[in-house]
């Protein structure tokens, strides 16, 4: 069985109380934060930088997972690995030079992923799979939380799974949008390994109820 990882986003967090929000659903179970970062520019919605970073990362030992949603993308990459990122992702639509940005990441000690949104072609991958730790898929169009997961992109999960294998190399393959207690199971069959949830979560009043509940589904797999 592959190490399955829970990665709540904070998008649906309570932000006037975030330090307890992110305890409380570390404490639940939780492998990794997602931050979702949006600009109103490449998505048509605002969130949070940097400086929420930052103010969140004494208050959790996990990796933060930050998904940047934003054009241009190069000039905060540096913004988050100080404010304590492990892993920064980012739209290749949405870089100039796609090598660049992911170098860019590692070189400031952050691992480095593509995302893909559900209509988002795959040849992005061709030339830099040496330059991945990671990769996202969209599962819905980026911008909100609280969506209903696409199915249609099940199939790219599986084609990106079969691209992975192919390469040999340690990539994780991360699904993000509208997933729910249930439906991680047919994704986790389709080849992913971890999985963002936002309003399943934080949503919910007893997080580790949905947390568990998630991992009994990953363990029928
Ligand atoms: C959407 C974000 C997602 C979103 C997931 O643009 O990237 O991380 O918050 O939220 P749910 O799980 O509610 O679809
Ligand atoms: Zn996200």
């Amino acid at each position: 069985m592959p190490t399955y990882r829970i990665a709540p986003s904070i998008l649906s967090a309570d932000f006037a109380r975030l330090g307890e929000e992110v305890r409380n659903v570390v404490s639940a179970g939780a492998d990794i934060i997602h931050f979702d970062v949006m600009d109103n520019h490449y998505v048509p919605n605002l969130t949070v930088g940097p400086l929420v970073c930052e103010a969140i990362r004494p208050h959790v030992q996990v990796p933060i997972d930050v998904h940047l949603m934003v054009k241009p993308v190069d000039r905060i990459i540096p913004d988050f690995a100080k404010a304590g990122a492990n892993i920064i992702t980012f739209h290749p639509e949405a870089s100039d030079h796609i090598d660049r940005s992911l170098q860019l990441i590692r070189d400031n000690g952050c691992k480095a992923g593509l995302v893909f949104n559900p209509a988002t072609p795959l040849h992005y991958l061709e030339h830099v799979m040496d330059k991945l730790d990671i990769i996202l898929l969209m599962s819905v169009n980026p911008g909100f939380g609280g969506q209903s997961f696409i199915p249609h992109t099940l199939k790219k999960v599986e084609d990106v799974r079969r691209l992975i294998d192919e390469s040999g190399r340690d990539i994780m393959l991360e699904v993000d949008g509208g997933i729910k207690v249930d439906n991680i199971e047919a994704v986790a069959r389709a080849g992913a390994d971890t999985f963002v949830a936002g309003s399943a979560i934080f949503g919910k009043p007893d997080y580790k109820a949905v947390i568990d509940a998630m991992r009994n589904e990953l363990a029928k797999v």
